[in-house]
C-alpha cells in the first residue's frame, strides 16, 4: 500500500522500531515501526504524521474495512482537531478508528500516490485544509463532506439478548401490563420449580411410608397450584396482547417522527420501498416476536432458572452438574444464532429492495410500454427473485439449524445428568425419591429448552427486522433547528448570497462562490443550462441543504439562524414535482395554509387558474385526486399546487420550472397573476424559458455551477455573453398569445448550420412548410434506428435524447431545449436516427417531413444535378453524421467502462442531436 520494498532494510526499520519501543515504553511498538516506515521510506516530516501513522497502523490490524466502521457524522467533521490530537497524543481507541477510516477513504477516493502525497505534505504545523487543497485539489469542507458520504449507517449485528432488552425498555411505560405478566411469568415459574418438590415429598414421604394425610396436601398444593397457574397464563396472554401493539405503536411512532426529520443527503441514498417495509413488513416481524416470542422466552428462562433453584436443594452435585451442561448447551447454539440474525437482516434488505423495484415498476409501467423494455424488467425482476430466494433459504436454514442445535444440546445434557443421578443412585448417594423428582425437573428444563428453541426462529428474524429499524433511526437528521433562534426582523427586504459554495457529494462543487444580493419586492430569474445549479440554488434557500461555505442572508440574518419553522413559513417552493397527496382537491389546496377558510381556497385556485376547472367537475373541490394525483393531468397539478403556494402567502416565493407542464396559455395567465403578487414579495423562478426574462428586475444566469452572468434583460444583453446567446437562440421563435401558434424568423432557420448556406427564396418557403405540434410530455418523437420520423426544432418544453445500451439500458445523451433542433436525419433517405428523442415536458414544435423539403429540393438527384440548397443539407448531415458516430461511441465506450451506471446525464444541452 505505501510502495514499500518489504525485504529492503526491513531489519533496520524493525531494529529501529524496537529501539525506540524500549526507550519509550508507554508507546506501541507497532506504531513506531509505522512512523518509520513513513518518514524513512515515504519521505514524510520527523515525527511522521500522527493522521496517517495511526490510521495505517489501524488498518494493518484487523480493520481493513475501516469505512465500515460505525462512525457518527460529528467523527468526520473535524480533521483538524483529529490531524492535532493525533500529533501530540497517544490515539483514544475512537481517534484510531476515525484515522483509520479517514485514511481508508483517501486510499479509496484518491489511490495510494494521493494516499502518499498527503502524509508527505501533512508536516507538522501545516494546516490540513492547505494539505488537502494541495493534494487533492479539493478544500477540507469538501474533503469532510466526500468522507462523510462514504459512512456507513448499518449498525452493527447485534443477538437476541440486545433484542430483548429493547424490548424490555419499550414495555416499561405500560406498568399494569407489564406487571401482570412478570406477575404471570414469576407464578408459573413458581408452580415449576416446586412441583418437582412436591413430587419428591408424594413419593419419599406420602407414597413409600404410606402416609395419606401427606398424599392428599401434596396433591392439594399441586391441584391449587395448576389452577393459579392457569390464571397467570391468562393474564399472561392478556397482556402480551395488549403491550404488543401499544409499544410497537411508539416505535411507529418514533420511527414516523424521523422520518419526517430525514435529512435530504440521507433521503436522496434511502429507497422509498425500504421505508415502506420498514413501516409494513420489519414493524409487523417485530410486533409478532414481542407478542410472541419475548414473553413466551423469558418465561421459559424463568423456568428453568426456577428448576436450577430447585435442583440446588435436590441435590447440588447434580445441580453443579446440571448448570454447567446448560451452560454449554445454550452457548454453542450462540454461535449459530449469529448467522441466522445477520441472515435475516439481509433477507429483509433485500425485501426493502424488491418492494422498491415492484413500487417503481408500477409507477413506471408507461414509461416502460412505451420504451418497451418488458423483457429487460422482466430480467432484473428474476435476478431479484433469484437474490430473494437465496437470502430466504439462508434465513430459514440457519433459524432452523439455531433451533435444532438448541434442542440437541439441551437433550444431549438431560441424557448426561439422567445418566449422573442414575450412577448417583447406584452408589446410594441419592435416594429414588431425589431421581424422580430430577427427571420430572429435567422434563421441565426440556420443555422450557424445546419452547425457547421453537420461539428462536421468530426471534431471531425479528433481530433481523429490528436491526433495520435501527439504522433508520441512526439516520442523520434534517438541518437541526439553529440553537440561539433568530427572527429576521420582517418584513424581509433583502436575500443576500455571500461567497456561497456548496456540494451534494464532495465529488464537485455544485455551485462554486455565488454571490448576490437582491431588495424586495424583486423578480429574479434563475436561468441556464441543465445541471447548472439553478435548482441547487432554491435547494439552498428553502433550506433542503446548507452551504459548504459562504452565508444566505434574510435581511441580515444568516438563514442557518433562522427557526426552521420560521424559515418554512417565509417560503413557498413550487417545482416540477407535482406529485399530490391522496385526498381531496380542497385538502392538496388546504394544505398550503392550514386552517384556511374555503373562500380563501377558492380564492388561490382562482389566481392559479385551475377554479374554473374545478367546477366542471361533479364533486367540485372534494374531488379526490387519487394517489400522487393521477386522476389529474399533470398540468392541472401543476396548478393545484401553485394554488397551494399562493394560499401560503409566502414573503419569498421559490419557483422551479412552476408552469413547465402548463399549455401556454395557461401558462401566459399564471404568469400575470405571479407578476401580480410579487409586486409586494420577492420570488425567485428557475425558468428554461426566457420570454419572462424582460420583465424580471434581475436575471442571474447559471453554467457549471458558477453565477456566470446577473443583471437585468438589456444589461445582459448588451453584454453579448451567455444570456444574450440564450436569448437570440429563443427569440426568433415567437407563441402567440393564445398559445396556439408558433413563428420562427428566416434569420432564425439560417442559424441552424443545416440551412446556414440556403437561398432566402428558398427558407421564406421552408418556414411556411414548418408545421405546429404541441405535444405531451413522455412522447417518443425519433426512435433510435429507425429513418422515419421529421425534422423538429423545439418552441416550448424539453425534450430528451438517448440511447439504448446493450444491457437494455438507456442512456441520456442530451436535453434539448427552446431552439434546439433534432431528427434532421429524417431528411435523408436511409439514414437512420441515432438517438431516441422524448419529450419530458408538455411540448410545442415545429417541424418538417422529407417529403416537404423535397418541395423545395430534390434530395434524389445526383451530385451535378443537386441545388446548393441539397448540396448544402447532404453536406452538413454527413459531417454532423460522423462526429455525432464519433461522439455516441465514445460515450457508450464510457459508459461500458462505468460500468455499474446505467444512466448518465450529459452535462449541458449542446444544439442538436
Ligand atoms: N441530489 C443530488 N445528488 C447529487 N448530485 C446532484 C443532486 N441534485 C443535483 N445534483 C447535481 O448538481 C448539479 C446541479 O443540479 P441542479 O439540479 O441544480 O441543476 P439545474 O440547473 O436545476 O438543472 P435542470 O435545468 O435540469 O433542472 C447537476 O450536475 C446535478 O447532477
Ligand atoms: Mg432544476
Amino acid at each position: 500500500m505505501l510502495g514499500i520494498d518489504a525485504a529492503a532494510g526491513a531489519a533496520s526499520l524493525v531494529g529501529a522500531a524496537q529501539a525506540e519501543a524500549r526507550s519509550q515504553p508507554g508507546k506501541d511498538p507497532g506504531l513506531s515501526l509505522v512512523e518509520h516506515l513513513l518518514t524513512e521510506r515515504l519521505g514524510c516530516s520527523r515525527p511522521a504524521p500522527g493522521l496517517i501513522a495511526v490510521g495505517v497502523l489501524y488498518l494493518v490490524g484487523d480493520n481493513l474495512d475501516a469505512k465500515n466502521f460505525l462512525l457518527d457524522i460529528e467523527d468526520v467533521s473535524d480533521l483538524s482537531g483529529l490531524t492535532q490530537r493525533l500529533a501530540v497524543h497517544a490515539p483514544e481507541p475512537r481517534d484510531a478508528a476515525r484515522a483509520g477510516a479517514f485514511v481508508r477513504f483517501l486510499l479509496d477516493a484518491y489511490g495510494a500516490a494521493t494516499l502518499q502525497d498527503f502524509a508527505r505534505a501533512l508536516r507538522p504545523g501545516a494546516p490540513v485544509g492547505q494539505v488537502c487543497l494541495d493534494t487533492t485539489g479539493k478544500s477540507l469542507a469538501m474533503i469532510e463532506l466526500q468522507w462523510s458520504e462514504t459512512l456507513s449507517h448499518e449498525p452493527p449485528m447485534r443477538g437476541v439478548l440486545p433484542f430483548m432488552r429493547w424490548t424490555a425498555g419499550l414495555l416499561r411505560p405500560y406498568r399494569f401490563h407489564s406487571t401482570m405478566l412478570v406477575v404471570g411469568i414469576l407464578i408459573q415459574t413458581l408452580y415449576a420449580a416446586f412441583m418437582p418438590l412436591w413430587l419428591h415429598q408424594l413419593f419419599d414421604d406420602g407414597i413409600t411410608p404410606h402416609n395419606a394425610g401427606v398424599i392428599w396436601r401434596t396433591l392439594a398444593y399441586l391441584i391449587g397450584g395448576f389452577l393459579v397457574t392457569a390464571s397467570a397464563g391468562l393474564a399472561i396472554d392478556f397482556s402480551v396482547s395488549a403491550l404488543g401493539p401499544r409499544a410497537m405503536g411508539d416505535v411507529r411512532r418514533q420511527v414516523f417522527d424521523k422520518l419526517l426529520l430525514l435529512s435530504s443527503r440521507t433521503l436522496n441514498r434511502f429507497k422509498s420501498g425500504d421505508i415502506v417495509s420498514i413501516f409494513s413488513t420489519d414493524m409487523f416481524i417485530v410486533e409478532n416476536a414481542v407478542v410472541r416470542s419475548v414473553a413466551g422466552i423469558v418465561g421459559k428462562v424463568f423456568l428453568m432458572l426456577g428448576s436450577i433453584v430447585t435442583a440446588v436443594d435436590l441435590d447440588w452435585r447434580m445441580a453443579l452438574a446440571t448448570v454447567s451442561l446448560l451452560a454449554i448447551a445454550f452457548w454453542a447454539p450462540r454461535q449459530v444464532a449469529r448467522f441466522a440474525v445477520k441472515a435475516a437482516y439481509d433477507r429483509k434488505v433485500e425485501d426493502g429492495k424488491f418492494a422498491g423495484f415492484i413500487k417503481e415498476t408500477a409507477q413506471l409501467l408507461p414509461v416502460i410500454r412505451t420504451l418497451d423494455i418488458g423483457e429487460h424488467r422482466r430480467g432484473l425482476f428474476n435476478e431479484q427473485a433469484d437474490t430473494i430466494y437465496k437470502t430466504s433459504y439462508r434465513q430459514y436454514l440457519m433459524g432452523e439449524l439455531t433451533s435444532r442445535a438448541t434442542v440437541f444440546c439441551i437433550s444431549a445434557a438431560q441424557l448426561g445428568i439422567i445418566g449422573l443421578g442414575a450412577a448417583l443412585s447406584l452408589t446410594g448417594t441419592v435416594s429414588g425419591g431425589v431421581v424422580v423428582a430430577y427427571i420430572g425437573l429435567l422434563l421441565a428444563i426440556g420443555g422450557s429448552a424445546g419452547g425457547i428453541a421453537s420461539l428462536l426462529p421468530t426471534a431471531i428474524q425479528a433481530v433481523g427486522s429490528w436491526q433495520r429499524i435501527e439504522s433508520l433511526l441512526a439516520r442523520p437528521a434534517d438541518a437541526p433547528d439553529a440553537e440561539r433562534a433568530a427572527e429576521p426582523d420582517l418584513p424581509l427586504s433583502r436575500v443576500a448570497f455571500q461567497d456561497v459554495s456548496f456540494s451534494y457529494t464532495g465529488e464537485r462543487l455544485n455551485l462554486d462562490d455565488i454571490t448576490l444580493e437582491t431588495q424586495v419586492p424583486r423578480r429574479v430569474a434563475l436561468v441556464g443550462p441543465s445541471g447548472s445549479g439553478k435548482s441547487t440554488v432554491i435547494n439552498l434557500l428553502s433550506r433542503n441543504y446548507d452551504a459548504l461555505k459562504g452565508t444566505i442572508l434574510l435581511n441580515n440574518t444568516d438563514i442557518r439562524d433562522v427557526d426552521n419553522r420560521t424559515l418554512r413559513a417565509l417560503m413557498a417552493v413550487v417545482n416540477q414535482d407535482t406529485t399530490l397527496f391522496e385526498g381531496s382537491i380542497r385538502y392538496n389546496i388546504g394544505i398550503g395554509r392550514l386552517g384556511a377558510t374555503d373562500a380563501e381556497i377558492e380564492q388561490a385556485a382562482r389566481d392559479a387558474e385551475i377554479h374554473d376547472f374545478i367546477t366542471t367537475l361533479p364533486n367540485g373541490y372534494d374531488t379526490e385526486v387519487g394517489e400522487g394525483g393521477k386522476l389529474l393531468s399533470g398540468g392541472q397539478r401543476q396548478r393545484i399546487v401553485i394554488a397551494r403556494a399562493l394560499l401560503h402567502d409566502p414573503q419569498i416565493l421559490l419557483l422551479d420550472e412552476a408552469t413547465s407542464a402548463l399549455d401556454a396559455e395557461a401558462e401566459a395567465a399564471i404568469n400575470e397573476t405571479l407578476a401580480k403578487i410579487s409586486s409586494k414579495r420577492m420570488m425567485f423562478s428557475v425558468t428554461h424559458r426566457l420570454n419572462s426574462c424582460p420583465d424580471m428586475d434581475m436575471i442571474c444566469v447559471f453554467r457549471e455551477g458558477r453565477l456566470v452572468e446577473q443583471g437585468t434583460h438589456e444589461e445582459l444583453l448588451a453584454l453579448h455573453g451567455v444570456y444574450a446567446g440564450m436569448w437570440e437562440k429563443q427569440a426568433d421563435i415567437s407563441i402567440d398569445s393564445s398559445g396556439q401558434d408558433v413563428d420562427i424568423s428566416v434569420e432564425r432557420l439560417r442559424k441552424i448550420p443545416l440551412f446556414a448556406s440556403v437561398p432566402q427564396e428558398d427558407l421564406e418557403g421552408i418556414r411556411h412548410m414548418l408545421r405546429v405540434e404541441e405535444v405531451p410530455a413522455d412522447t417518443v418523437l425519433t426512435v433510435e434506428g429507425t429513418t422515419t420520423g421529421r425534422f423538429y426544432i423545439l418552441a416550448r418544453g424539453m425534450v430528451e435524447s438517448s440511447v439504448l445500451l446493450g444491457d437494455g439500458t438507456s442512456l441520456t445523451m442530451e436535453i434539448l431545449e427552446v431552439g434546439d433542433f433534432f431528427g434532421e436525419f429524417a431528411l435523408l433517405e436511409g439514414v437512420p436516427n441515432p438517438t431516441t428523442c422524448r419529450t419530458r415536458l408538455p411540448c410545442m414544435l415545429l417541424s418538417l417531413s422529407r417529403q416537404d423539403l423535397r418541395h423545395v429540393a430534390d434530395l434524389h438527384r445526383t451530385a451535378d444535378e443537386q441545388s446548393e440548397l441539397e448540396k448544402e443539407i447532404v453536406a452538413t448531415l454527413d459531417r454532423r453524421l460522423d462526429a455525432k458516430l464519433e461522439e455516441l461511441i465514445g460515450r457508450r465506450l464510457a459508459s461500458k467502462q462505468r460500468g455499474a451506471a446505467p444512466r448518465a446525464t450529459a452535462d449541458a444541452a449542446g444544439p442538436s442531436v
